[in-house]
């Protein structure tokens, strides 16, 4: 039985929100992954990304993911690029039940606001560069989740309850 449950998507489908709300609906520990590599790296995502660039930024990040999968009773809120490298996957694979979040592109738009936290949407045209990377990673994200959850209409409760409700039939628990 997998203990832990990972959640992948695109910027701004609500991992990192879903992700708490999650673990504290299941008993679980969060664990968000851009989160350990700032800490680890003592650098915010924009500055490793900025000064460093994003291979070294997707290493991190193939660490973080290798250390996370070795933890259990946790749930992981993944950064939306975790599935261009496959190796991320098969170690997710192991102990997680991987959902993946999406959300219309204008939701996503509105999520991700004007903050320049995400360095790959920090251009002039933001809405073509989301729609490009979106339709370049949509079949990744398809063919690596187990569920999928499209979280447009819905609150981080009502997210919540949804993945509970799968979860229950993939992991045998009575929630
Ligand atoms: C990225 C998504 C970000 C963060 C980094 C790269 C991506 O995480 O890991 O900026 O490639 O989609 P969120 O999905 O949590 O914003």
């Amino acid at each position: 039985m997998k203990e832990n449950v990972a959640l992948i998507g695109f910027m701004g489908t609500g991992k990192t929100s879903v992700a708490e709300r999650l673990a504290a609906r299941m008993g679980k520990r969060c664990l968000d992954l851009d989160a350990v590599i700032a800490e680890k790296s003592g650098k915010t995502i924009p500055r490793i990304f900025e000064e460093d660039g994003e291979k070294v930024f997707r290493n991190l990040e193939t660490e973080a993911v290798k250390e996370a999968s070795r933890k259990s009773g946790v749930v992981l809120a993944c950064g939306g690029g975790v599935v261009l490298d496959k190796v991320n996957i098969e170690h997710l694979r192991r102990n997680s039940v991987i959902i993946c979040l999406t959300a219309k592109p204008e939701k996503i738009l509105e999520r991700v606001g004007a903050s320049g936290t995400r360095p790959l949407l920090n251009v002039q045209d933001r809405s073509e560069r989301m729609r490009r990377l979106l339709s370049s990673r949509d079949q990744l994200y398809e063919g690596s989740a187990d569920h999928m959850v499209d979280t447009t209409d819905l609150t981080i409760d009502q997210v919540v309850e949804r993945i509970v409700a799968v979860l229950g039939r993939e992991m045998g628990e009575d929630q």
